[in-house]
C-alpha cells in the first residue's frame, strides 16, 4: 500500500483553511487520517473534507502527536504559540502566516519558483509566502532567471478575502446596505471598503510604508534569493471579493521583449497568458481568476519610458494560488521525499 498521512489543517472553519480541506481532497492529496482544528469557538462543529464531514476540534487541547504535515492558516500568534509544538512533536509545519517567514532557518517557498528549499527546514517549519508576494513571482521567476530582474515597482488591488471570513461578510453587508441607503460601519476595515478603495493594509511601519508593503520586498528578495532586487510597493485593498491583482512593472539587467517575455510566460508553470486587444482580452479576478488555480498574465507590453522595463498584470486567486494551494504544493513536495 502507499504511504498515507495524518495531516492537520489548523484554522479550518477559516476562508483559507476551508479551501485546504478542499484542494486536499481535489488532488487526492495521500491523507490516511484528517484532523480540523479551530479555536474553542468551533470545536463541535463540522468542516466538509471532500464528501466527508469532519468533526472541528479544539486546536488548545490537541495532542499533536503523530501528525505528519499540519497546514496552519489561523493568523500569527497562534502560529507562533503552536507551529514549534507540533514540529516538536515530530510533524512538517507548512505555515501560513508572517511569523517564521524572515526567519533564516525557515524555507520561504513558491512551488514553481524554489522548491528546493522545502529540504532546508532545521526546525521542521516551512513558511508559505504572502498571497501578493506568491502571485508576483509565479509570473516574474522564469523572467528573472532569464534576465535579472533589478528592480520592481509594483502596485497591488487586494481583494477583501485577504483579511479572511470577516473581509468577506464585511464587503457583502458594507454593500448591501449602503444600496439600503444605510451608513456603512467599518469593523473589519479601517473605513468603507464597499465603493472604496484603501491604500493601507497591515500595520504602519516607521518607513511610512505598510508592512504588507515591506512583505513584496522582504519576500521576494528572500524567495529569489537576491537582496539587491529593488522593490517599490503600493498596497491597496479593493472590493473585489476573491483575487488579487497587480500592475507589475520590472526593469532588468539584460532587455527583454514583448514576444520573448510572452513566450517565458507561456511556458512557466502555474501561469497562463491571457493578452489579446480587444474587449475582455486580459485576466480580471470575476472573469479569470475567482475559484482557478493559475496565476494569470495579460497587459505585456514595453515601458516606453525605459529602454529595460516591462509591464504585466498579474491576477490569481489569493486564497487558492496565494495561500491554500500551495501550501499543498509544498505538501506534495514533503510527501515525495518518501
Ligand atoms: P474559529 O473559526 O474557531 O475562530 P479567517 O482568516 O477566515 O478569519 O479564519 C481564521 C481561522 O483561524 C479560523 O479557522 C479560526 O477559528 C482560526 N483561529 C483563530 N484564532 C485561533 C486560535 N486562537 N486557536 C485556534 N484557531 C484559531
Amino acid at each position: 500500500m502507499s504511504k498515507t498521512f495524518k495531516v492537520a489543517v489548523v484554522g479550518a472553519t477559516g476562508a483559507v483553511g476551508e479551501v485546504m480541506l478542499s484542494i486536499l481532497a481535489e488532488r487526492n492529496f495521500p491523507v490516511g487520517e484528517l484532523v480540523a482544528l479551530a479555536s474553542e469557538r468551533s470545536a463541535g462543529g463540522k468542516v466538509k473534507f471532500g464528501h466527508r464531514d469532519v468533526v472541528v476540534q479544539d486546536l488548545a487541547t490537541f495532542d499533536p502527536t503523530g501528525v505528519d504535515i499540519a497546514l496552519f492558516s489561523a493568523g500569527g500568534s497562534t502560529s507562533k504559540e503552536y507551529a514549534p509544538k507540533f514540529a516538536a512533536a515530530g510533524a512538517v509545519v507548512i505555515d501560513n502566516s508572517s511569523a517564521f517567514r524572515y526567519d533564516a532557518d525557515v524555507p520561504l517557498v513558491v512551488s514553481e519558483v524554489n522548491p528546493d528549499q522545502v529540504k532546508n527546514r532545521p526546525r521542521g517549519i516551512i513558511a508559505n509566502p504572502n498571497c501578493s508576494t506568491m502571485q508576483m513571482l509565479v509570473a516574474l521567476g522564469p523572467l528573472h532567471r532569464k534576465a535579472k530582474i533589478e528592480r520592481i515597482n509594483v502596485a497591488t488591488y487586494q481583494s477583501v478575502s485577504g483579511a479572511g471570513r470577516s473581509g468577506l461578510e464585511e464587503l457583502g453587508r458594507q454593500t448591501a446596505g449602503i444600496l439600503n441607503f444605510q451608513q456603512a460601519d467599518p469593523q473589519r476595515f479601517q473605513v468603507q471598503i464597499a465603493f472604496n478603495l484603501i491604500p493601507h493594509i497591515d500595520d504602519f511601519l516607521d518607513n511610512g510604508y505598510t508592512k504588507e508593503e515591506m512583505k513584496l520586498v522582504w519576500e521576494t528578495r528572500k524567495i529569489l534569493g537576491d537582496d539587491s532586487i529593488q522593490v517599490n510597493p503600493t498596497a491597496v485593498r479593493v472590493p473585489v471579493f476573491y483575487g488579487h491583482s497587480e500592475a507589475v512593472n520590472i526593469e532588468t539587467r539584460d532587455k527583454l521583449t514583448v514576444a520573448e517575455a510572452r513566450k517565458l510566460l507561456e511556458n512557466a508553470p502555474g501561469v497562463e497568458v491571457v493578452d489579446e486587444h480587444k474587449a475582455g482580452g486580459y485576466p480580471t479576478p470575476v472573469t479569470h481568476a475567482s475559484g482557478r488555480d493559475a496565476v494569470y498574465v495579460g497587459r505585456i507590453r514595453e515601458d516606453f519610458s525605459h529602454p529595460r522595463g516591462l509591464n504585466l498584470w498579474v491576477v490569481s486567486d489569493n486564497i487558492r494560488k496565494g495561500a491554500a494551494l500551495n501550501a499543498v504544493q509544498i505538501a506534495e513536495l514533503v510527501a515525495a521525499e518518501g
